[in-house]
């Protein structure tokens, strides 16, 4: 049973690290979540900081949802060799906790990102197919509207309805505990999102390359 304990928080605390936070301390002396959309993530590192370091915040951020997914999960069957024949449900564990530490990263006062890049890294270690066609999804509607969030949130809806269709029709079987994380990830991307959706239905949402208007 320790690894119960153990594998989340390890998940946890990996994706708390505050990637766009303290990129923008140390390189630039300041706090990313007074600019911008007032987001730690990687988008708002690209708006408030610029290509290079908005480039390096998404890769790192997603390479904690990756790390957790790959590496973490491994001290759950190490420590409770009981639930060796569950791995898959170890690598959610670990990747589902990274997902929530970006959001309330204990490093960050509980204020961190939206999930989206730990989540999509957290999906490439488990299902590099679809996860590869809903980043390429978030590609074309971000490149198509201009709203980095609208492309978030059509690839985090897209992802459970790709791997429902796949579990029924793939060859290889995908494992039920698969299809539920994605559709729980989703909606906690929905609801990381609240203040962009309401932005987008209100016309207010700044497009790529937009200043934001002051929080809300
Ligand atoms: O992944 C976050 C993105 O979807 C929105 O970021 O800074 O525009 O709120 P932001």
């Amino acid at each position: 049973w320790l690894g119960l304990i153990v594998v989340p928080l390890a998940g946890y605390l990996v994706g708390s690290v505050p990637t766009a936070l303290w990129v923008g301390r140390l390189l630039r002396g300041v706090d990313i979540r007074d600019h911008g959309s007032g987001n730690a993530g990687a988008t708002n590192a690209l708006r408030v900081f610029g290509w290079k370091i908005g480039l390096f915040v998404l890769l790192v951020d997603m390479g904690k949802g990756f790390v957790a997914c790959w590496w973490l999960w491994r001290l759950g069957p190490l420590l409770s060799p009981a639930f060796e024949l569950l791995s898959v449900s170890w690598q959610l564990i670990a990747g589902f906790a990274a997902v929530l530490g970006h959001i309330f990263s204990v490093f960050a006062g509980f204020r961190g990102g939206k999930g989206v890049g730990t989540a999509a890294g957290m999906f490439l270690a488990l299902l590099p197919v679809q996860t590869a066609l809903v980043i390429l999804l978030f590609v074309l509607v971000t490149w198509r509207f201009r709203w980095v969030s609208l492309g978030s949130l059509s690839a985090a809806a897209t992802l459970p309805l790709l791997v429902w269709v796949s579990a029924r029709w793939a060859a290889a079987p995908i494992p039920a505990p698969l299809v539920w994380t994605t559709t729980g990830v989703a909606l906690l991307i929905f609801a990381a999102h609240h203040q962009n959706i309401r932005r987008l239905r209100q016309g207010r949402e700044p497009r790529l390359g937009e200043e934001p208007q002051k929080k809300g």
